[in-house]
């Protein structure tokens, strides 16, 4: 594994792309990014991605794409936060003909827990992780002696008769106008469930968790142990890149 590989996180927002530097675990330089079209179906997110190539350094190899969906050998299987047409899309296929590269395409959040695991917050950890990115959805990869057990989908949990989700996200924070402790306690009742259940020793907090996370820390109840994700908005980008180049 060597080089700079090209990695690219579809977001309910935005598109981010970058050049990641394998051998150092993080960026090769900057961070690039584009709104996620509205709507958001294959053809106009495929031409944002070859947009974002367009303007970053030339890279050779696979690519990496993270991407909101239960991704299987490339298809995508559902589309909480991304345009309905996606269901049944080989979106490797896709973005492999508009990049003119072989992509690899996975889950975002999966790709964000790599980073972390690889590099970041979870480096070294042999027990059970769950790694959460609290953004316009909630994003679940879980973690058993390093090992991805991909595309679980635990941001839809039901949590007070509704999908998780839709109670706890960063996006309903916002949506809601929540103040920070208001928002906390709901992510404190969804991390209480997934405790529950899973018995994780340790829960690595991402998206706009991670981002305030001193802030945010005292709030924060589990009897897991807490830790917040050191990639920050570059987990996904990092983390497709470093799955490409491993595929
Ligand atoms: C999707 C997941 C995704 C998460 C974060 C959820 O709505 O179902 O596949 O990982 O949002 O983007």
């Amino acid at each position: 594994m060597a080089g700079e590989v090209l990695g690219i996180d579809v977001g309910g927002s935005s598109v981010k792309a970058g050049l990641v530097d394998l051998e150092a675990g993080r960026l090769a330089g900057e961070l690039i990014a584009a709104p996620t079209p509205r709507p958001s179906t294959p053809v106009a997110v495929t031409n944002v991605l070859a947009a974002l190539a367009g303007r970053l350094p030339a890279s050779a190899g696979r690519v990496g794409v993270a991407f909101p969906s239960v991704i299987k050998e490339g298809t995508a299987y559902t589309a909480a936060n991304i345009d309905a047409a996606w269901v049944g899309t080989d979106g490797a296929a896709l973005a492999s003909q508009a990049l003119g590269r072989p992509v690899l395409f996975l889950n975002d959040a999966d790709a964000a827990g790599l980073a972390e695991m690889r590099w970041g917050a979870g480096r070294g950890c042999k027990g059970t992780v769950v790694m959460l990115t609290f953004g316009t959805g909630i994003g679940t990869a879980l973690f058993a002696g390093g090992k991805l057990f991909p595309n679980t989908e635990l941001g839809h949990l039901e949590l007070g008769g509704m999908d998780a989700e839709k109670w706890a996200s960063a996006r309903v924070r916002t949506a809601e106008n929540l103040d920070f402790p208001a928002w906390i306690e709901r992510v404190n009742e969804y991390l209480a469930e997934m405790h529950r259940l899973f018995w994780p020793d340790v829960f690595i907090l991402g998206g706009a968790v991670s981002e305030r996370f001193a802030e945010f820390a005292p709030l924060l109840r589990s009897p897991a142990e807490l830790r917040p994700a050191q990639f920050a908005g570059q987990a996904g980008v990092v983390g497709a890149a470093l799955a490409a180049a491993e595929s």
